[in-house]
């Protein structure tokens, strides 16, 4: 087979090589724990899979317009406008929003269309593992902001500048981070914005987590600077974390209505609409109750506190508190040794040893750490870190 050379760059996704194997093991009758998964372990709200039986009993099941439903591009719209801290009459139009099958996507449609050949995208790190692929796959090239855990893995101006290369095109912010979990505060985000817009680099603002900001942090968004360069700045959102529905596949963007066209050139040729039922669902979501977040957001909030108690006890282990989203990331580097040289072969090793799946940092760009992810159960969350001590123990 003559696979495309492009393709050869792309490494496979990370958490799905950690996945297979656990799923080897299982399948060998192995009890495993999964602190692996980037979703939350709560169903879709019943009122969201309603609106998708409504939708399929009342045949709404043809194509519809590539960038969404109106109804729910304008609900995205009002979304954002809220977010951003405006009046309901002040929405932007539906023509600056997009709905695409996932976050995801709407990223991947984004970096199409903004990037030519060798543009730079800065990308701090850790960063999540899909980034840089799909810089590269708009033959764009990837540049790493590094960070440190001594400032919760947040990232300054002065960092920028000192990677920063006259090809930067695009900045790339995620906050709350996957897989850090930290979170700027709206001052620490103008600062990155406005370092930014001085130097006419176009920023994609990824807030797939914003939902899941946890007090006394407050959810910030780069939404407000929208409203004031629309030709500067896109938001990308979905509903994957923030109402469990991971498997629907939507996700949306706030972008200038030029380019949001081009993202619906790219989308029209490749995928079309989004799924006709989801885009109910989705509608339901966005303009429905929404307790069940106010819900699960206290539960990470447990979570967060319990396993953070467990890690931070670790000899060597040090270990940032995130203000959102559900994971870890634990700088493990004392715990490392001749045997156990980088976060791949820790991850393998307590897999194998005790069946619990980590994700090594090494794929968010970062050796020195690991993540865990507490988007399961208190019980098992618990159960799962005694047993990683015991392995860290037995090193
Ligand atoms: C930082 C970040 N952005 C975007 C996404 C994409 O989510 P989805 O495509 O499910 O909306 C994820 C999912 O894990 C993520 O962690």
């Amino acid at each position: 087979m003559r696979i495309a050379k492009k393709i050869q760059t792309i490494p496979p996704s990370a958490t799905l090589a950690v996945n297979a194997k656990a799923q080897e093991l299982a399948a060998q009758g192995r009890k495993i724990i999964s602190l692996a998964v980037g979703e939350p372990d709560f169903p879709t709200p019943e009122h969201v899979c309603q609106a998708a039986r409504e939708a399929m009993d009342q045949g709404f099941t043809r194509y519809t317009p590539v960038p969404g439903i109106p109804a729910l591009r304008r609900a995205v719209a009002a979304y954002f406008n809220g977010v951003a801290g405006r009046t309901p009459s002040q929405e932007p139009p539906m023509e600056a929003t997009m709905v695409c099958n996932g976050g995801k996507h709407a990223l991947y449609n984004l970096l199409q269309a903004l990037l030519d050949p060798d543009d730079a995208v800065l990308i701090p790190a850790p960063y999540w593992v899909s980034y840089p692929p799909m810089v590269q796959l708009a033959q764009g090239e990837p540049v790493i902001v590094p960070s440190a855990p001594e400032n919760k893995y947040l990232i300054s101006p002065q960092d920028l500048e000192r990677v920063c290369t006259p090809k930067a095109k695009v900045l790339l912010l995620n906050s709350p981070s996957n897989p850090t979990g930290c979170h700027y505060s709206q001052d620490q985000l103008n600062a990155l914005v406005g370092w930014a817009l001085e130097r006419d680099i176009f920023v994609i603002s990824d807030e797939i987590y914003d939902q899941l900001v946890y007090a006394p942090a407050e959810p910030c968004s780069v939404a407000p600077w929208w409203f004031k360069f629309p030709d500067r700045i896109a938001v990308v959102n979905g509903l994957s974390k923030s109402m469990a529905m991971t498997g629907w596949r939507v996700g949306y963007v706030l972008a200038h209505p030029d380019l949001i066209k081009a993202m619906v050139r790219i989308q029209g040729q490749s995928t079309s609409n989004v799924c006709s039922i989801v885009q109910k669902a989705a509608l339901a979501a966005l303009t429905g109750p929404m307790d069940f977040i106010r819900r699960m957001r206290e539960a990470f909030v447990r979570r967060r506190d319990l396993a953070l108690a467990k890690i931070g006890s670790w000899p060597g282990v040090i270990c940032p508190k995130p203000d959102g989203a559900f994971y870890l990331f634990p700088r493990m580097d004392n715990c490392y040794s001749r045997a156990v040289p980088d976060s791949t072969t820790m991850c393998t090793r307590i897999l194998e040893q005790v069946g619990v799946a980590l994700v090594p940092g090494a794929a968010f760009g970062d050796d020195r750490c690991v993540r865990f992810s507490y988007a399961l159960d208190d019980e098992t969350l618990l159960a799962a870190l005694d047993l990683v001590q015991k392995a860290l123990e037995e090193a």
